[in-house]
């Protein structure tokens, strides 16, 4: 078996609660909390299936880390959503990214995006809003859950008012606490609109609201400590026209790369448009970071040249035999100047970089240090298989990696005594196929040397993202 493995579909029978895990070195005294992930972990049953990666049933990850006992504990469960009772039952209810439950009945666009049958699978990311913790996803339902069981706690029933997309990536301003992320609102007149609330999610304010006849697919945005920045990659959609179409939410967004990738800055304070250059076109899923210098923007994101990296999201890519796998994206910077209205790219990079995270208190600032995954070779092997930390002074590289592995998403964990940007760690969850299970990788995050690895003695399905929360004292 190799990385498909991590596309096979669990059932229930695979949930565990606080399972203990074998720890192979020592843990940080410090290590304290829980890492929480998301990611599908179910593509197929009783005769359903989703097509694509992104439509797996969502399961909640928790590895639970007691400091100075040096004790983990694993726990997983599937969201209890509509999608998912669908999924138990052998049913496709819910329109998903690029699966659709009833062709040719319904018009398949606006059944994912409006009611009465949106998505509520939030299979992609975790966001905590003060006491509370949400699996979240594209369409605008978050869905609730309880850090410590990852029981399902709310599941809602409609769309947001304020639009129908979202991004699973909204940003925390370390300083103010202020939670920002936009929502694509699909009409006769489409909008992109930009808001702001606190840290827990409530006093909601619309900053900007951008028009749009054909919005395009953000996954991402950049934020500094002035401005938002959303880069509009030339994947974009006629909601109108395709109402009345007949293929699903990812087949409806077009490849239009004659209109360039254009960079709208907003500035925070009051919602205008102070720049909104363009480049040739190319394509992205993750912004790495992005700060303010001078009057400039600087911009640092995962690129892929075009979108087919979508298409190569399908399982029938993922998953066939053989398989075509997924392209490298690379390391590019582009600076915004905010007064010539002017925007200049280079490759920062070109080693094969996605999922970037970074230290959260270097969210919009200068920074020096991203992680991610990788590949090796080029061309690329099918799917990612080692971890890199990028150093965006030097421009250099440090690597981790092992035969036949496949680590997820880094997140990066501070050491609370420590002074220096990369003083921390990095926990990993690494499939093994050969030994027909993951583990839990603890990494330092200085030289990317093993700390520990927790053998969690069954494998985790690929994920997307995650994060890790202190235990409050
Ligand atoms: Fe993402």
């Amino acid at each position: 078996m190799d990385y498909r493995l991590g596309f096979e579909s669990l059932d229930e029978s695979d949930e565990v609660v606080d399972a203990p895990v074998e720890v192979d070195g020592t843990l940080p005294d410090w290590l304290e909390g829980s890492l929480i992930r998301n990611g599908p972990a179910m593509y197929e049953n009783g005769g359903a299936s989703v097509n694509h990666w992104f439509d797996g049933m969502a399961m909640l990850h928790r590895f639970g880390f007691d400091g100075a006992e040096g004790e983990v504990k694993y726990t997983a469960r599937f969201l209890r959503t509509a999608a998912y009772e669908g999924m138990r039952e052998g049913e496709i209810r819910r329109s998903e990214f690029a699966t659709d439950p009833c062709a040719g009945v319904f018009g398949r666009f606006f059944s994912y995006f409006t009611a009465p049958e949106p998505t509520d699978n939030a299979s992609v990311n975790v966001v905590r809003k003060g006491d509370s913790f949400e699996a979240v996803t594209e369409t605008t339902m978050p869905v609730e859950f309880d850090p410590e069981t990852l029981e399902t706690v709310n599941v809602p029933d409609e769309l947001d008012d304020l639009g129908e997309l979202t991004t699973p990536h909204p940003h925390v301003d370390p300083e103010t606490g202020e939670r920002v992320n936009y929502v694509t609102r699909f009409g006769r007149k489409s909008e992109y609109r930009v808001y702001v609330e606190n840290d827990e999610g409530v006093d909601r304010e619309v900053i900007a609201e951008l028009e749009r006849d054909r919005p395009a697919y953000m996954h991402s945005f950049g934020m500094t400590r002035r401005y938002v920045v959303l880069v509009e990659f030339p994947f974009v959609v006629n909601p109108l026209r395709i109402r009345f179409g007949d293929g699903t939410v990812a087949e409806s967004y077009r490849w239009k790369p004659d209109r360039g990738t254009r960079f709208v800055v907003i500035d925070r304070e009051d919602g205008e448009v102070v720049a909104s250059p363009e480049e040739p076109a190319f394509f992205a899923f993750h912004h790495i970071n992005a700060y303010d210098e001078g009057e400039e923007v600087v911009l640092d994101i995962a690129a892929y040249e075009d979108a087919s990296v979508v298409e190569d999201l399908y399982l029938e890519s993922l998953h066939g035999e053989p398989p075509v796998g997924m392209p490298a994206a690379e390391i590019r910077r582009y600076r915004l100047d905010t007064e010539d209205e002017t925007v200049t790219g280079e490759t920062l990079h070109d080693t094969s970089f996605e999922l970037p995270r970074l230290r959260d208190d270097r969210e919009g600032r200068a920074y020096r240090y991203a992680y991610g995954v990788g590949h090796r070779n080029s061309p690329p092997e099918e799917f990612p298989n080692r971890l890199v930390k990028f150093d965006a002074v030097e421009h250099g590289t440090t690597v981790w990696e092992e035969d036949a592995t496949y680590p997820s998403e880094p997140v990066f964990v501070p050491n609370p005594e420590g002074t220096e940007e990369d003083e921390g760690v990095i926990l990993s969850v690494v499939l093994e196929p050969a030994e027909e299970s993951s583990f839990l990788l603890v990494l330092d995050a200085k030289g990317l040397e093993e700390v520990a690895r927790c053998r969690v003695d069954r494998p985790v399905p690929h994920g997307f993202h995650g994060d890790f929360y202190r235990r409050r004292v």
